[in-house]
């Protein structure tokens, strides 16, 4: 398994995302103790639990964000959920039990591409052969088919050839096979006989209907029950190739395989995000939902602490998971957590909130940052446009006033503001096809200053 150094990790977040060293640093090296940890020997291994992580910081400051791009650097199973959804058990609402059992589903779905991806040469040759055999001319009844080796690798045997209608069968075929290896019979037209995997309407709904703590996925148990049914449809040979590698490759998939590896990986390098864990921390006041709240850590508690969660795969262990949580702790304090869970999670990291500079630098460094989403959506209309450096500038000092002057809501405001912007442009875009639109400072603190001057405007339109 390969996996990047802290550096590089951080690296990658430096992309996407503005400052917040410390939690960068903190993240990777986390995640490079996990990797450290596969190369321990086994007892030692075993020894090392992971470091969870808090991360704390004012609303809009790049905490959700953080993960996000996480989630799509590391191959290991990674899954986010909000800590709100939770209830304890027997409220109505989520067991938690079920971030393992998504988790895992995750990892299954991860191996299973993996997987997936080194059968894909294989299909594709038997595929090809199935192909071969619908396009070939119908022999005389009785007579047997003549295979020719395609992969020997796969085990496929070459056969004796005897009388001469079967040499020349083989060479017809080596013929159509050379064709449609160049894609020159794609749009030929092939009667092709398809699994049938349509579910009859009624066994939908007996699905999805609280039986996720049972773990048992309905859908496919009936589906391996009923009889597996075909049919013929008519399709160009482009299409059926596509058709027929997809079942292929069903086919070699093997979930008694797939399944231990996926086990496997949740258990060694599966990352959970709880997002939100504020919302489940209470001044331990008594009543109301303050109640459900401390449950809810309780039963959190032994997940993070290591335990055994029942999934449709098989037991999972929870122990070597790694739990990175996030909030933004307003109106509690990592201390209004049950002391049980705070100490579960080791290390800490503040994010700090971001200023005038750093919205300068959010809109302009980031490859997929606001302005240039904003640019892409209007360049389908035809409209070129472009900001000034002074306006961007401008527009960060305005960012950070209004952050000052009402809520501070981080980040977040540069999307009010950019919409509020752009508003005009946006709505008439297309009757500007072809234009260029420069936006200069003088247009920001036109359209925005207006509005700064009016303290009670502001606070509902940014
Ligand atoms: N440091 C940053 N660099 C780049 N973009 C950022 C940064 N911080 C926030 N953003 C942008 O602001 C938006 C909100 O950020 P994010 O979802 O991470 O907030 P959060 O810290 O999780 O806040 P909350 O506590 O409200 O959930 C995102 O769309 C993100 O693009
Ligand atoms: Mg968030």
């Amino acid at each position: 398994m390969e996996e990047l150094t802290p550096k590089q990790t951080v690296e990658e977040l430096d992309k996407y995302i503005i400052g917040q060293d410390e939690a960068k640093k903190k993240v990777a090296i986390a995640l490079r103790n996990r990797w450290r940890r596969q190369r321990l020997g086994d007892e030692m291994r075993e020894e090392v639990t992971p470091k969870n992580i808090i991360m704390i910081g004012p609303t809009g400051v790049g905490k959700t964000e953080i993960a996000r791009r996480l989630s799509r650097l590391v191959d290991a199973p990674f899954v986010k959920v909000e800590a709100s959804k939770f209830t304890e058990v027997g409220y109505v609402g989520r067991d938690c039990e079920s971030l393992i059992r998504d988790l895992t589903e995750v990892a299954v779905n991860l191996v299973r591409g993996e997987v997936r991806k080194t059968c894909e040469a294989k299909a594709h040759k038997r595929a090809e052969r199935r192909l071969l055999d619908l396009l070939l001319p119908p022999r005389p009844a009785g007579a047997q088919r003549v295979f020719r080796p395609m992969d020997p690798s796969a085990g496929d045997e070459a056969p004796a050839r005897h009388s001469p209608e079967e040499e020349a069968e083989a060479r017809t075929r080596e013929m159509l096979q050379k064709k449609l290896e160049a894609g020159d019979l794609d749009d030929r037209e092939v009667d092709v006989e398809v699994r049938d995997t349509g579910q009859p309407a009624m066994m939908q709904m007996f699905t999805n209907t609280g039986m996720e703590e049972m773990g048992i996925n309905l859908q496919e148990m009936m589906g391996k029950m009923m009889p597996q049914r075909s049919k013929r449809r008519k399709m160009s040979v482009g299409e059926a190739r596509k058709v027929l590698k997809e079942e292929e490759l069903e086919e070699m998939l093997d979930m008694d395989k797939i399944v231990p590896m996926a086990i496997e990986r949740t258990e060694n390098t599966g990352i959970v995000f709880l997002d939100e864990i504020d919302k489940i921390a209470s001044k331990g006041s008594q009543g109301g939902p303050d109640v459900s709240r401390e449950g809810v850590q309780r039963d959190i508690l032994p997940i993070v602490e290591g335990c055994t969660v029942a999934t449709k795969y098989g037991p999972v262990r929870t122990d070597h998971i790694l739990f990175i949580a996030a909030g933004a702790f307003h109106m509690t304090k990592v201390s209004d957590l049950i002391p049980e869970l705070q100490g579960r999670f080791p290390i800490r990291v503040e994010l700090s909130s971001l200023g005038t500079e750093d919205f300068a630098r959010i809109l302009r460094e980031p490859k997929n940052s606001l302005i240039r989403q904003y640019q892409c959506l209007l360049e389908t209309e035809g409209v070129h446009l472009e900001f000034t450096d002074e306006a961007i500038d401008e527009m960060a000092v305005i960012c950070q006033q209004v952050n000052e002057e009402t809520e501070n809501i981080g980040a977040r405001r540069l999307h009010t503001i950019m919409e509020y912007l752009l508003e005009d442009i946006s709505y008439e875009a297309n009757e500007r096809a072809g234009e260029k639109i420069v936006i200069d400072a003088d247009h920001v603190r036109e359209r925005l200053s207006s509005l700064a001057e009016k303290p009670d405007l502001k606070k509902y339109v940014l």
